[in-house]
This record gives C-alpha cells, structure tokens and sequence, in this order.
C-alpha cells in the first residue's frame, strides 16, 4: 500500500522531471489553463471584410477561415464567414446545413436574395453567422457571366445588409466578416476582392510554397488598379508548420522576406486534432480548445485584432 509520504516523493520525482514528455506534459497543461482566458478585445470601429484567398488548392485557407472566424469570435467579435467554395467546407466545418436547396451564397449572387434570409448562426459558437455554399454555386462561376455588374454582386449584398460598416449600425453590426474562397482565381474568388479591404493569405510551409502567387499578386493589383483600391495584402498566415524540419524554417523566412511585417508572428503547426475537426462538424476551437492548433489560431486571431487596433 502506498502512504501519504511515497506520493509526496512520487510528486517530487515527477516535479524533478526534466525528459521531454513531462516537459511536453506540462506545456498542455499550461496550454489548457491559459485556453479558459480570453478576455475580449475591442471591437474595430467599422466592419473589416477579410478575403481569405490564394489559388493553390489545399493551403489551409477553409480551415483558417473557420478556425480565425471561431477565435475572433471567442474574443467578444461579431463574425460572419461566407462561404464561398461550392465544396461547402467551411460551412460543414460550422455545422451549417448546405444541402442542395438550402439558402446560401449561391442565392445572395445570382438571385439577389437579402443577405439578412441566407444567413445561419453557428449553433457551436455564439456571435459567429454563416452564409452556406451548395454545390448550386458551382454554376454561379458561368451563370453571372451575363449578369450586371457581375463582380459586385456580394459586395452590394454585404453593404446592404445593414449590418456591415462604422458603430452608428448598433449592436448587430459585425465586426469581421470573413471570406473563404475556392482554389481559382475566377468571379467567385473577384467578387470577394472586389468586396473586401484585406487580403488574407494562408501559406503553407511547404515546397513551392510561393509558387503560383505571382497571379495572384497581379490579380490583385488589377482589382485594385479597376474595382477596389482599397484592397490590400493585410496578412500572410503561415500553416501546416512542421518545427521539426528545417524545411518549414526556410519556407517561413522566404514568406517573411518577401512579405515583412504582413506575416502574422503566429505560424499554424500541422496538427491531428486540426484536420480532424471538420469530419466532426466542429473547428478545433471547440472540439480541442487546449491542443497546440487551437491556441495558434486563438494566438492569430488576436494578432489580427490587435494590428485592426493599430490601423
Ligand atoms: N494545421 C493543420 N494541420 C493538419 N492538417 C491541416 C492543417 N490545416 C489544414 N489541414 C488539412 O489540410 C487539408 C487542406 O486544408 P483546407 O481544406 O483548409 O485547405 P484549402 O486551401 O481550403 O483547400 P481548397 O483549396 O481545396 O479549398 C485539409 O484536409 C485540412 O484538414
Ligand atoms: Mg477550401
């Protein structure tokens, strides 16, 4: 039978331990404590529309949406996600119905139905709305071809709403909106640079990570030169960072090279618990608040909160 005195020098011994698994051990704990404080930031003084875009596919750009979206939230921020990829993930991600046949993006671009109708709360997250994206959106890409005005469809339908803009809107105003977008550069992706201010992008530390921004970049500066000089590169998001290969190091240095201080301290480890959040209708947020993931995109979305500050 063990006594009070052994369990005390078991402590000790444990205490004592300096191996990495009692130091790994620690550090979630720490993690986990430190996850139940998130005392609220101030909310910007006018709605900031935030375009999480880059055309590679599989990035992280859906998961940062729902995750930074979910922080923001967690931080006392009003949040609206558009989801704006047929695929519709950030809206699973949500646990946002986008059966064929439910309201969404796809009826805010092409229908003109009010943003106000299409719009869902987050039933895991308080303060945080979803409009949902059907596979109907896939068509939208050919379908507002014809259409008036075809790349300022969403942000007629954001500015409409009442709900987007400075504090004389009240309470319901949001704070952030923000905006996933598929991996393509085509009316989707254009009408969300025409209705934002800041573009977000998510890079992964990987090889080639920079390849293929040079079209975005250009894009970029075309938007801004015809359809919105108020667009600009506000953040680069590094993710899937892997800190045990110098590889992801080099790739950071590179992004922060050429972007300097757009490059969020903040870099996104490749975890688990991240890619297994959505197939649970959840972000990692909520399905593990203390894991190193969570408490990354908790750490990012503050940073962005506080650089709004600045602003
Ligand atoms: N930090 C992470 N750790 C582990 N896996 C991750 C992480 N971030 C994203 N993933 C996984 O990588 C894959 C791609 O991520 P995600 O869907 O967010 O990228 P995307 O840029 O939105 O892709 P697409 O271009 O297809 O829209 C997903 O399976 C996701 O779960
Ligand atoms: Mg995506």
């Amino acid at each position: 039978m063990r006594t009070a005195a052994d369990l005390a020098d078991f402590a000790q011994v444990i205490a004592d331990d300096e191996t990495p698994l009692a130091r790994a051990t620690e550090n979630t704990l720490l993690a986990r404590s430190k996850s139940q404080m998130r005392p609220p930031m101030p909310r910007p003084s006018a709605t900031r529309v935030m375009v999480v875009a880059n055309q590679k596919g599989g990035v992280g750009k859906t998961t940062s949406t729902v995750n930074l979206a979910a922080g923001l939230a967690q931080l006392g921020q009003r949040v609206l996600v558009v989801d704006l990829d047929p695929q519709g993930n950030a809206s699973t991600a949500l646990s946002v119905d986008h059966f064929q046949g439910t309201l969404g993006t796809y009826e805010l671009l092409v229908d003109d139905t009010a943003l106000n109708e299409v719009v869902r709360p987050c039933p895991e997250i308080p303060l945080l709305d979803v409009v949902p994206a059907t596979i109907d959106l896939a068509g939208a890409e050919i379908e507002l071809v014809s259409v008036v005005a075809r790349e300022g469809r969403l942000k007629k339908a954001l500015l409409g709403s009442g709900r987007v803009g400075d504090s004389s809107l009240g309470e319901d105003r949001w704070d952030y909106v923000l905006i996933d977008c598929p991996p393509s550069l085509g009316l989707l992706t254009l009408n969300a640079l025409v209705a934002g201010a800041e573009l977000l992008i998510p890079i992964q530390a990987e090889y080639y990570a920079l390849e293929g921004l040079g079209q975005l970049l250009k894009t970029v500066d075309m938007v801004r030169a015809h359809l919105n000089p108020d667009l600009a590169v506000s953040t680069i998001l590094i993710t899937m960072y892997d800190a045990r290969t110098r590889l992801a190091a080099g790739v950071a240095d590179e992004v922060r090279g050429h972007f300097g201080d757009q490059v969020l301290r903040t870099y996104i480890p490749r975890s688990v618990r991240v890619s297994e959040a959505p197939s649970y209708g959840q972000t990692v947020m909520t399905y593990d608040p203390g894991s190193p993931g969570a408490l990354s995109y908790l750490e990012a979305a503050r940073e962005i909160a506080r650089k709004g500050m600045e602003a």
